[in-house]
């Protein structure tokens, strides 16, 4: 929560606040999405959540590039947006009983999350195009809006494959 000494009262204010609150969710994701690669079952689904842990290792990088370039210190507010996500994983780990449904489900937070993330970097892109910012820092959130893009569009493609389909039927 922004305290009296952290007010919003400008664009620039607004930006580093949704920067800062980026910051945060990427640096969860980094272990979020190792332990969820870890719980799925199916070798594709846990490919892909390493090569996107791995991305989103470059995602922190190139925040950390922006704050440089705004001249600011990176710094992480939480937000329960994330703590929320997480809070559902917890409530349904407590009570899944199949890897398949596990399986299934995480693909689906994976897109859930995906999306989150690129309207975050829709709406930070918006406020740096407004206020002028530059491509110093323009380039590196296009840079990971343009890879969540892609691994949301990954994920869709898996959860419309043949292999999930089978899987779909089995537990029909
Ligand atoms: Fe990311
Ligand atoms: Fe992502």
């Amino acid at each position: 929560m922004a305290t009296e000494a952290d007010q919003i009262e400008s664009l620039r204010d607004l930006f580093e606040y949704e920067l800062e609150q980026m910051y945060y969710v990427e640096n969860q994701l980094v272990d979020a999405l190792g332990t969820m690669a870890s719980e799925v079952t199916n070798d594709k689904m846990r490919m892909g959540f390493e090569d996107h842990q791995e991305e989103t290792e470059r995602h922190v990088e190139r925040l950390e590039r922006v704050f440089d370039a705004i001249g600011a210190e990176p710094r992480m507010r939480e937000t329960q947006t994330f703590e929320g996500m997480m809070a559902d994983k917890e409530e349904f780990e407590a009570h899944v009983g199949d890897d398949d449904l596990r399986n299934i489900h995480h693909l689906s937070a994976g897109m859930k999350n995906e999306h989150v993330e690129i309207t975050g970097y829709q709406s930070l892109l918006t406020l740096a195009n407004k206020l002028d910012l530059g491509d110093e820092v323009t380039d590196p959130l296009e840079e990971n809006l343009d890879s969540e893009e892609s691994t949301l569009k990954e994920l869709k493609a898996m959860s419309e494959g043949s292999e999930l389909k089978s899987v779909l039927d089995r537990l029909l």
